[in-house]
């Protein structure tokens, strides 16, 4: 039988006999100090006082260097021994290297005076203490454990750096995202690996600087090493992917799949598209490899201190890899996580991507009243922003429109910063991709699709510039009290609010029902009462309208026809003046358009149906008919 044999090193003081013992303990197997091993040369001249030169090391370093193989033959060992030089340890390496653990006690010349000086019993000499560091050779790899912990702490981290006591999970990627999420797990008290790619001059040593910057080092290790890394969980493993969506998530699958076991679970964090999730699903399912695609949202600080996450795929690895996602999700009003499993393959993707949908509809339109109130009536930035906290107040609170007050009182020196930013969008694609998804399904996506084109409209900043000084004009002054206007505003808002989320939910319902998901629309609704960029007070009613009534469209339910009823009028007469005073309020005006159209029994489309059918033969339903039948007319003679 061949056994492990650990080497605590340090300088005196260090706790090497203390940690040993603690750690044999531990392992069940023998614990030896070097120093019980010197000749009795040796021992003469310490208890005069006289200290060892290299000579005299030399035997006893033999003598433990053949100890060492013969604890290797049996049970194994831990010994405590000073080892202070590259050179002595080399002695000691008599067996080979898979087969003996160098630990090393990591504390500074203060830390362990201090230390000596506050023991009694222990008779303290500044000068043999300097001495010994003098002569101490720092190892430069292997284990090296900083001592300024509990010995209980110290064992912990000795066992997961000597991998007996493996991670209980694994994080890639610690980019802004994955560093808080792993700072999240490690307050639950999660033992985690994390990795992060090396990148000559970019990307170096990152996983082993964030584990430095940790208060508490015991729970956490740190790779650049993909096989290390994999190695250093216990199985079935669970590893959350915190990478950029697309092609890096594909290339880290690749890259991670040959260190993988049957029943592994990969966990995708990131941004995907739902179409991508299910293809990566089906191609793992092929290796035996789980695969879980979870949206996550809350930006930085929602993963740091509880984010919403939307997780989904195959139920048997959620209920093994879900715990990790449930313990460190935001909480409801219940206290319940805001995370649960969706739904299968590809679903929660799809959910996060609406979700985003949403997000990029209720900006716009904060945006537009913004801008409204701004450029047409002259307000400054802090009066709008007193004006969304007071909407706040009055139940129309949100993560959005707190940031959005906080962000207009943000000065530099006298200027308000909001108007020092470019008036030019950025986005990465969940918006228009929502936006495709609704046209693939046939469904209308009216305010979060308006919501992509202005931020495309944006972006054409130097177009819009060139047209603006060809179509000056005289700006139509607002006529109305600014008491109304503000009152229609705010009724405007929230109904256009509560338009854009039955518009996301009806294609979330769709998609549900197209590709046989069962997704539950309140339980969607619950997890995004907290959490998520989407938070707010709505959500915690639509959520609880959803739990009596889970299949209805928003729009349809008794309590938000009562409420969009009375407001309907305010967002008309908003838009109405809007655009008399040339202010774009595409959000606003596309969802009056939209509910306008929504509650019309008479559209327009029996003039649509007659167009395709005159110049294309397409052919048209009857009102006064069977819908089964389709007729076609003649229609150039009369
Ligand atoms: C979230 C956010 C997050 C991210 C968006 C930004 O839920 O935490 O939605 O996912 O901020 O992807 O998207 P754009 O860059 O497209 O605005």
């Amino acid at each position: 039988m061949s056994q492990i044999v650990y080497i605590i090193f340090g300088v005196s003081g260090s706790g090497k006999t203390t940690i040993g013992e603690a750690l044999a303990n531990d392992l069940k197997i023998p614990f030896h100090d070097a120093d019980d091993f010197h000749p009795e040369a040796n021992i003469a001249k310490m208890s005069q006082g006289i200290a060892l030169n290299d000579t005299d090391r030399a035997p006893w370093l033999a003598t433990l260097a053949d100890q060492i193989q013969q604890w290797r033959q049996s049970s194994g060992a831990v010994l405590a021994c000073s080892a202070l030089k590259t050179a002595y340890r080399r002695t000691l390496e008599s067996i080979p290297s898979t087969y003996i653990k160098w630990i090393f006690l990591d504390g500074s010349f203060e830390l362990i005076a201090h230390r000596m000086q506050s023991r009694k019993e222990h008779f303290f000499k500044k000068e043999l203490l300097a001495s010994q560091f003098e002569v101490l050779e720092k190892p430069k790899n292997g284990i090296i454990i900083p001592i300024d912990q509990t010995v209980e702490e110290l064992i912990s981290k000795i066992k997961i750096a000597l991998h007996t006591q493996k991670s209980q999970m694994g994080l890639v990627g610690l980019g802004v995202m994955g560093k808080s999420i792993a700072k999240n797990l490690l307050s639950k008290k999660h033992r985690l690996s994390v990795y992060n790619r090396h990148l000559e001059g970019k990307e170096e040593d990152v996983a082993l600087k964030f584990v430095a910057e940790q208060l508490d080092q015991t729970r956490i290790l740190g790779f650049d090493d993909l096989s290390s890394f994999v190695t250093s969980i216990q199985q079935p493993r669970t590893i959350l992917l915190m990478v950029n969506s697309g092609k890096p998530t594909d290339f880290v699958i690749e890259a991670i799949l040959p260190f993988l076991s049957e029943g592994d679970c990969l966990i995708d964090g990131g941004n995907s598209h739902y179409k991508k999730t299910i293809e990566r699903t089906d191609y793992l399912a092929t290796k035996n490899i789980h695969f879980l695609g979870a949206g996550i949202s809350g930006g930085e600080e929602g993963a740091l201190k509880g984010p919403s996450i939307m997780p989904s795929g195959d139920k048997k690895a959620y209920n093994l890899s879900g715990k990790f996602l449930e313990d460190i999700a935001a909480k409801d009003q219940n206290n319940n996580p805001c995370c649960t499993y969706l739904g299968p393959k590809g679903s929660g993707h799809f959910v996060k991507m609406i979700h985003n949908g949403i997000e990029y509809a209720e900006m716009q339109l904060l945006a537009e009243i913004y801008h409204l109130l701004r450029f047409h009536t002259k307000k400054t930035p802090n009066e709008i922003s007193e004006l969304f906290n007071l909407w706040g107040k009055n139940g129309k609170d949100s993560y959005l429109l707190e940031i959005t007050a906080a962000i207009l009182t943000k000065k530099e020196g006298n200027h308000y910063l909001i108007d020092r930013i470019l008036d030019k969008a950025g986005q990465k694609g969940t918006g228009g991709w929502s936006t495709v998804s609704a046209l693939e399904l046939g469904k209308p996506l009216s305010t979060i699709s308006e919501a992509v084109m202005a931020r495309n409209l944006s972006a054409l900043k130097s177009e819009r510039s060139l047209a603006a000084s060809k179509y000056q004009s005289e700006k139509t002054v607002i006529q109305i009290e600014e008491k109304e206007l503000l009152e229609r505003l705010e009724n405007a808002f929230a109904i256009t609010s509560i338009i854009n989320h039955s518009i996301g939910f009806d294609l979330i319902s769709e998609a549900s029902n197209t590709y046989n998901w069962n997704l539950n629309l309140s339980e969607i609704a619950r997890i995004w009462t907290n959490g998520c960029i989407i938070r707010s007070t709505l959500m915690e009613t639509i959520s609880s309208l959803f739990s009596m009534d889970n299949t209805s469209s928003l729009l349809l339910i008794p309590e938000i026809i009562t409420i969009v009823k009375s407001g309907l009028p305010d967002l008309q007469k908003t838009v109405s003046i809007a655009v008399e005073a040339g202010c774009p309020v595409p959000t606003l005006s596309s969802a009056v358009n939209y509910l306008l159209g929504y509650i019309s029994e008479q559209s327009s489309a029996n003039i649509i149906q007659a167009q395709r059918d005159y110049f294309g033969a397409h052919t048209y339903q009857r009102t006064d008919k069977p819908v089964t039948e389709y007729f076609h007319t003649n229609w150039k003679n009369n």
